[in-house]
């Protein structure tokens, strides 16, 4: 029998997951032909600046002269894009595509932004695109959603989608770094996107959330409506006080499927110290997926850096190699314009909340606060106050407030008026408390 015609691969950037890329494909030629049926060849790469010194040796490959290059060389079969950004990756794919190429891409915030175009894009060229490590690192929750639980209606998606949020918000918790020292970790680990105010203002998470949206309940989410807050305003003394009351911060991505419609946010939320994903820590993402069928499904693992992200891409690379089949009939079916659920105010949210109010020290405080929360039917759990006793010209304190399960439109309305008060001297702090 002739030996198959290995699979052809350029690839757009080799930085953090492309160098991944190339090292495993090097590392695992042996393994990676053996299950794709044939040789997976990495025959060229563009990279920004050819002249930089890299840290890992690499060979075999032709370094590109400029994206054409790539995506017009017939003797390439499919394009690895592991640049980033909305713009120039996203017309470099379409590129590709019009050239007859397949496409596999890290890149969330194409498809979350601008899927529709790709997807579209790549159905008029009878093209595919492949995107597992686009969500969750190496864990293969979009394989996971589009097969595995393809028979179940999804009910909700609760997950950690941030690596590099997850990283600063474990650091800053266990071993009490500043903000912009664990930040500078998680970038030199390879967590970061080069632009860093993705990740922590919760874009990153909220282009996640599209994506997943999107495959488990049909839905195309605008990022813009998603609510979502990061965590690069969250101040040490809330990870103080959750801890103190057995709880910690992560930043979640959620949407539940209500009768009425759906409902999602990013936010930092309280979690309880013992629930499973109140204990990923560093880089770890994980995806809770509950199903009508299937019930609760939980998925952990790295969720971000340079081999954990290499192997999502390969394993795209592995299947296209094998059999084009099942990713042209995701191409076929995804980001087209189907009608979505409507998507429902935030207001509609339920929650407990924790509230932080810096007070005046004196009495009647505790009454006034109590009794704006009552008017506004919001009912307490617990209260601490710390004495200041050992600092007697301290007249300010810090309340911290749990409720019990509340509307979120009311529970806002009652911040807005706690604001108000005389006795309230900086805008009140609150996260919601997770289930
Ligand atoms: P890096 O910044 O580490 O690498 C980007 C690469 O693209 C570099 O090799 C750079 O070249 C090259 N590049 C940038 N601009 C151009 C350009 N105009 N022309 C040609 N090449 C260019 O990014 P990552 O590897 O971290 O991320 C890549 C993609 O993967 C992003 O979409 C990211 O969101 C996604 N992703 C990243 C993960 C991670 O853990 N890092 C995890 C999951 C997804 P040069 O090397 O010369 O600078
Ligand atoms: N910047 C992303 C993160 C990379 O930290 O999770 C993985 O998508």
């Amino acid at each position: 029998m002739p030996k198959p015609r290995p699979l052809r691969i350029g690839m757009l950037g080799m930085g953090t997951v492309g160098t991944g890329v190339a090292v495993l494909l090097q590392n695992s030629a042996h393994i990676l032909s053996h299950r794709a049926g044939r040789e997976l060849q990495l025959v060229k790469v563009l990279v920004k600046n050819p002249s930089k010194t890299r840290d890992t040796p690499i060979h075999g490959f032709k370094l590109a002269s400029s994206v054409e290059d790539i995506t017009r060389d017939p003797d390439i079969d499919v394009v690895v894009e592991v640049v980033g950004g909305t713009g120039w990756a996203f017309d470099a794919m379409a590129q590709a595509l019009a050239n007859g190429k397949d496409v596999v891409t890290a890149n969330k915030a194409v498809l979350a932004t601008r899927g529709g175009e790709l997807f579209d894009f790549a159905r008029s060229h009878g093209r595919c695109v492949a995107f597992e490590a686009s969500v969750g690192g190496g864990i293969p929750i979009i394989g996971a959603i589009q097969r595995g639980l393809s028979a179940n209606r999804i009910l909700g998606i609760q997950g950690i989608l941030n690596g590099t949020c997850n990283y600063i918000l474990t650091r800053m918790t266990d071993d009490h770094l500043d903000y912009p020292t664990a930040l500078k970790g998680a970038q030199d680990l390879g967590f970061a996107e080069a632009d860093p105010t993705l990740d922590v203002n919760g874009t990153d998470a909220a282009h996640k959330l599209a994506v997943l949206a999107h495959l488990a309940m049909d839905t195309t989410l605008g990022v813009d409506s998603i609510s979502r807050r990061g965590i690069d305003e969250l101040d040490p003394l809330d990870i103080r006080f959750a801890g103190e009351l057995g709880y910690t911060i992560r930043l979640l991505a959620e949407i539940w499927c209500d009768p009425d419609g759906i409902i999602s946010h990013v936010s930092p939320v309280l979690l309880r110290k013992t629930t499973p994903l109140a204990q990923v820590r560093g880089g770890f993402n994980a995806v809770r997926v509950i199903g009508d069928a299937v019930g609760e499904t939980l998925f952990y693992g790295a969720g971000a850096g340079r081999m954990p992200t290499a192997s999502a891409v390969v394993s795209d690379l592995v299947e296209l190699a094998s059999s084009r089949d099942g990713f042209m009939a995701a191409t076929s079916r995804l980001w087209r314009d189907s009608p979505s659920p409507p998507l429902l105010p935030q207001d509609k949210l339920r929650s407990r909340y924790y509230l932080r109010l810096h007070v005046l020290d004196r009495p009647g405080v505790m009454a006034e606060v109590s009794g704006v929360l009552a008017s506004h039917s919001i009912s307490i759990a617990s209260v601490i106050q710390h004495e200041t006793i050992d600092q007697p010209n301290i007249s300010q304190v810090q309340m911290v407030i749990m409720t019990h399960l509340a509307p979120a439109g009311k529970f806002l309305d009652a911040v807005r008026s706690l604001d108000s008060l005389g006795c309230v001297l900086a805008k009140a702090v609150h996260y919601p408390v997770g289930e």
